[in-house]
């Protein structure tokens, strides 16, 4: 899939088929993490491939706001070196590639967040000096996300050009 498409089809997808995914695809998602460019190179996160469906169980339990990771196949959890002053916007693009990325080979996923970091830390095995970034829940969707529709701002609402407040569109 050509990236401007995939960014223009993208959906955060909550409701995922139990068909496992190939381990081609997983890997190929983690790798587009892996590529990512982060601030001066300092690459400040690691990805945990969960695939227990047990553990995800727990896992889910852990991301109140998204109770649906119960259902995925497969989950990313990002965590990040606390000490890294970027870590937060460097994660934040790796999470972002692989959301494309997963997406481009037809598999939905999402960015949740945690509430309880000491739980996912113990759950996974995660050292102290590292903070729960996104659980990012991968699986192929059951049904299309908002029945397919981006609900967006329109374009003259949030480009100017030239100077803030000269129409863009
Ligand atoms: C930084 C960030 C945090 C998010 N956190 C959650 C979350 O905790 N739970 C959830 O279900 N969706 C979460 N989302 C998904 C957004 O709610 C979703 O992308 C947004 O409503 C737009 O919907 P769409 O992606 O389907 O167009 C998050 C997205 C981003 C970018």
């Amino acid at each position: 899939m050509e990236v401007f498409e995939a960014i223009r089809t993208v959906l955060a997808t909550r409701n995922y088929r139990d068909t496992p995914l190939p381990q081609d695809i997983i890997r190929r998602i983690v790798e587009a993490g892996r590529l990512t460019a982060s601030s001066r190179n300092g690459q400040p996160w690691h990805f945990i491939i969960v695939e227990d469906r047990a553990t995800i169980k727990k896992l889910s339990e852990q991301t109140r706001s998204s109770p649906y990771v119960s259902q995925a196949v497969a989950a990313i959890v990002v965590a990040v070196d606390k000490s890294s002053t970027s870590g937060r916007g460097d994660a934040g693009r790796a999470v972002q590639s692989m959301v494309l990325t997963a997406w481009a080979e037809g598999v939905g996923s999402n960015w949740c967040g945690t509430q309880n970091q000491t739980e996912v830390r113990a759950l996974l095995g995660i050292p102290e000096e590292f903070e729960i970034h996104a659980v990012v829940p991968l699986g192929y969707p059951t049904k299309p996300s908002h029945k397919g529709k981006k609900n967006r701002k329109p374009m003259s609402q949030v480009a100017h050009r030239g100077r803030f407040g000269q129409s863009f569109a």
